[in-house]
């Protein structure tokens, strides 16, 4: 879609009863395809971003999960990018970095050159993102002209690994708080990606929905700046953000029910609150509720694995899981949560997309949000949540509007619950102890050890995409 700023002269068409729904001629949006890659092995690349010290692993074999192509320089530079709501740096791999200067693992993710760029320049040398495991990334920050979906973007600040071990590329597109520079280095936030567009009159407000699709279609879109109504079903009900210690920092909301086969809350009413992370393949609950579902799935946990292997027919049989919050219910159908792991001989073998979370936050990755429309407001700490349309295949973008109601065709929920803070079971808040804890028990004997979320909080921060930022503040 042609985006232009001079659309501004385009029309209201409708509203509805309280929140606008602002449908113009040429939208201020920018909507970008993403793409699914298959990851390998969903439950150790899970593990290992959310693990810290206890896993030895390298990052070499990583896959992405969702990504879109970009380019950054005069002239374009070539990469492909994981587009991240865990995280909150767009960086990219030097050319010349410890890895990418050896064979070509950094060919697909595509590489950035400072010196080819004409429109390059240096901000600082606090770039340093760290994996869980020990490797990562460190450099510069820059500042460079950003391209993608047909749009540019210029001085957008990012981060450049000279010093890598990892081949991912990462737009991370969360709060600016979250920030390399804010955590490691005491810095001030900048402007990232959704931030500066906002900010260059773009788009209207930071803000975007992530559309993922069926896990049977490989692409599905994010769009910057607005809604696709086609893309889900009934309405859009606006959740509030949890903050942390008074802070918003990741998008958490409270989840107040599990249910099965269509009848809301049958599992557990309990309040959780629950991490959305497109950069989690998996979705990681309440052990108790685990364990009921292990039950009805028939599925089988192997410590061993850290995994629950189910019968792959088990994706053909009709049912759903339920989860609920406070208001809106969204419905994730089996065969969302049946996976193909691996194949022994000709045959698949099947996991469940579900772990128990341990003491750490439950969260909900991308066997939860391929079922969900799930719009990302940080100017005004809300997300908005509704039952995706699988391969929905017409589009009626909308702008998202500044102020508070500016979501389209969204209703707020009355009295949702924000009481749940993320600290409630897993202690992440001011957590510090709890964070080397890796070997705290799990209330389930057959469960795995699950080690809390990476922390956010102050002085001390976070990741996504299997990034872990450090921990000097704790
Ligand atoms: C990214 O670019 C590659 C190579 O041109 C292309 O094959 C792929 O379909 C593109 N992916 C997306 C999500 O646009
Ligand atoms: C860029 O060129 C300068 C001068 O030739 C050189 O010192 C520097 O190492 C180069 N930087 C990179 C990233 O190649
Ligand atoms: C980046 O952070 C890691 C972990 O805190 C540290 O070991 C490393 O020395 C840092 N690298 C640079 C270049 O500052
Ligand atoms: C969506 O499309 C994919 C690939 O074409 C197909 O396998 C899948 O069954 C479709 N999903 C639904 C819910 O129709
Ligand atoms: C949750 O609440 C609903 C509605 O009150 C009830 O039908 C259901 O049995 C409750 N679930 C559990 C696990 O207690």
């Amino acid at each position: 879609m042609k985006y232009t700023i001079l659309a501004l002269a385009a029309h209201l068409l409708t509203t509805t009863s309280a929140f606008n729904l602002v449908q113009r001629e040429s939208p201020k949006v920018l909507g970008l395809d993403i793409q699914r890659r298959h990851v390998v092995n969903p439950v150790a690349r899970d593990r290992l971003r959310r693990r810290q010290k206890t896993v030895q692993q390298t990052l070499d074999n990583l896959e992405t999960l969702y990504f879109a192509n970009a380019s950054l320089g005069s002239p374009k530079q070539n990469l492909r990018l994981h587009i991240d709501t865990g995280s909150s740096d767009l960086w990219a791999n030097a050319a010349d970095s410890s890895l990418c200067s050896r064979g070509d693992q950094c060919a697909d993710s595509g590489v950035y050159n400072a010196n080819d760029s004409s429109t390059y320049e240096y901000v600082n040398s606090d770039f340093n993102i760290s994996y869980v495991d020990g490797s990562g990334a460190s450099g510069d920050y820059a500042t460079d002209t950003f391209h993608f979906g047909g749009q540019t973007i210029e001085k957008l600040q990012f981060g450049i690994g000279y010093d890598s071990s990892s081949p991912e590329g990462i737009l991370g597109i969360g709060y600016a708080i979250n920030e390399v520079q804010v955590n490691r280095a005491g810095g001030q936030p900048y402007d990232n990606l959704p931030a500066l567009l906002a900010k260059n009159g773009a788009i209207n407000t930071n803000a975007y929905s992530l559309w993922l699709n069926d896990l049977d279609a490989s692409t599905g879109s994010i769009l910057f700046g607005g809604v696709d109504t086609e893309k889900y079903t009934g309405t859009l009900s606006k959740l509030p953000i949890v903050s942390e210690g008074g802070v918003f920092a990741e998008f958490v909301i409270d989840m107040t029910g599990v249910g099965q086969n269509g009848n809301a809350g049958s599992i557990s009413n309990k309040t959780v609150p629950v991490l959305l992370d497109s950069g989690s393949s998996l979705m990681y609950l309440p052990d108790n509720v685990v364990e009921s579902l292990y039950t009805a799935f028939d599925a089988h946990y192997d410590q061993t694995q850290g995994a629950a292997f189910v019968d792959c027919n088990k994706a053909d049989q009709q049912g759903s899981l339920e989860f609920t919050f406070s208001e809106p219910t969204i419905s994730v159908p089996y065969n969302e949560l049946v996976i193909v792991a691996g194949y022994q001989g000709n045959d698949p073998v099947c996991i469940l997309g579900i772990g128990p979370a341990g003491d750490s936050v439950c969260v909900l990755g991308d066997t939860f949000l391929r079922s969900a429309y799930v719009v990302y407001d940080l100017d005004n700490n809300q997300i908005g949540l509704a039952q995706t349309n699988f391969n929905a295949t017409k589009s009626s973008v909308q702008e998202i509007q500044s102020g508070d109601d500016g979501i389209p065709d969204a209703s707020g929920v009355p009295n949702a619950v924000t009481s749940a803070a993320p600290g409630g079971d897993g202690a992440r808040i001011n957590g510090g102890p709890t964070l080397s804890g890796a070997n705290s028990p799990s209330t389930a004997a057959a469960m795995p050890i699950a080690t809390p979320h990476p922390y956010v909080g102050y002085g001390a921060a976070v990741v996504g995409a299997g990034l872990m930022l450090g921990f000097d503040g704790l």
